[in-house]
């Protein structure tokens, strides 16, 4: 398939470019670069031999979405483009508004217009604001605590619609639990900006040295040991679900909504654990009070996901600190080491 991976120098995105240029896909990556490196398509050619096809563009840009698209010949679209950090959603929502509401507008319109009918659209576990059970499924009601969680529900339903309207429209929606680690060459990873918001990130600064200690945000949730519980998945299963749901859409016309997670929860100390013994390298932390907004325990119910997909997660706690720590160590300050 010749694919256009919309935020595919991004985290999530070049790990699923390395695996759908596994799987002999011809892609073009389309990225604003506002929250990645360009860095990031050599680390890309050096990992699969292959030199990608690279366009600077912003999903809001009109003009440049249509005649990226119009021109393509693409049988499909990933989308990953979006701004993702919910602090600063609640500080500029309508910054959020226009970049992922607006943006993904724009990129159906050009869509429909080019006449490619086959999308995967990157959601989150965030839909679901804070469950009223765990395992979450998929029927679980949904809801917004924040705006960032509001910009992809409102985005599930503008999709939606359009599946609705157009039964030859056909929308493969992933909602992500926690994704976390990095492809095993230490080559690509998660590179936030800033102080990290992230669980994961933040643990691999502060064993890199470049925090001084982690905050444990709240001892005292109901959970096994009082930190919050969450379902971390390896960033490579994850990858591995977006081409098998590219396959899925394409082998039954058919769209569809799945969680992709491992099923497991996992707490903060025993992801500090598993990261101290993956590193060898103690994680200084206290234990502060809980963030304003967080909720006890989400994890998923993977089923649908294997039972339309044929994907489940393989890599567990061990690989994802293992994986994270290798990329960490390898470039200590991300792309810009
Ligand atoms: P990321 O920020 O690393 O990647 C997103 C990419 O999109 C970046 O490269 C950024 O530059 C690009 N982008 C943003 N706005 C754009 C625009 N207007 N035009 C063109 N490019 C634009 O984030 P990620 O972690 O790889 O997340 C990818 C997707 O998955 C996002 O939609 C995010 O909301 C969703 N998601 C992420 C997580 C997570 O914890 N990482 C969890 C659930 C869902
Ligand atoms: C995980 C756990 C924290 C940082 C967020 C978004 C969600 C989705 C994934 C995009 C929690 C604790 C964290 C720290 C800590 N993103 N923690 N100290 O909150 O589950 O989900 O990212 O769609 O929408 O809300 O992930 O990694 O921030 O937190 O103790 O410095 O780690 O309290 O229990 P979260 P997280």
């Amino acid at each position: 398939m010749r694919i256009l991976v919309f935020g595919g120098t991004g985290y999530i995105g070049s790990h699923t470019c390395v695996e759908l240029a596994a799987r002999g896909h011809d892609l073009v990556i389309a990225d604003n670069l506002s929250n990645s490196s360009e860095k990031v398509l050599d680390r890309l050619q050096a990992i699969t031999g292959r030199t990608f096809d690279f366009c600077r563009v912003d999903l809001r840009d009109r003009d440049a979405t249509f005649g990226l698209l119009a021109g393509g010949g693409f049988d499909a679209v990933i989308h990953f483009a979006a701004l993702k950090a919910v602090g600063e959603s609640c500080e500029r929502p309508l910054d959020y508004f226009d970049n992922n509401i607006a943006g993904t507008l724009n990129l159906l319109q050009a869509m429909r217009h080019a006449q490619v009918s086959r999308l995967v659209f990157s959601s989150s576990a965030t839909v679901y604001g804070d469950p009223e059970r765990v395992p979450v499924d998929e029927d679980a009601p949904l809801s917004v605590t924040n705006p960032y969680g509001r910009t992809k529900l409102v985005m599930e339903q503008l999709i939606g619609d359009l599946c609705v309207a157009d039964p030859g429209f056909q929308a493969g929606i992933l909602r992500y639990f926690n994704p976390v680690g990095a492809h095993a060459s230490g080559l690509i990873g998660e590179d936030p900006s800033g102080v990290p918001n992230n669980l994961m990130p933040y643990i691999c600064q502060v064993a890199v040295g470049r925090r001084e200690r982690l905050s444990v945000f709240g001892g005292d949730w109901p959970t096994i040991d009082g930190s919050g519980v969450r379902d971390y998945i390896h960033v490579v299963d994850l990858a591995r679900a977006h081409a098998d749901a590219l396959d899925a859409l394409a082998r039954t016309g058919t769209g569809f909504t799945v969680n992709l997670g491992t099923g497991s929860g996992v707490s903060v100390l025993q992801l500090v654990q598993a990261f101290e013994r993956a590193s060898g390298r103690s994680i200084p932390h206290a234990i502060v009070a809980r963030r304003p907004g967080d909720v006890a325990e989400v994890y998923a119910d993977p089923a649908r996901a294997h039972a339309l997909l044929g994907w489940r997660a393989e890599l567990d706690v061990d690989a994802m600190c293992r994986d994270a720590w290798r990329w960490q160590s390898m470039n200590p300050d991300g792309y810009a080491s």
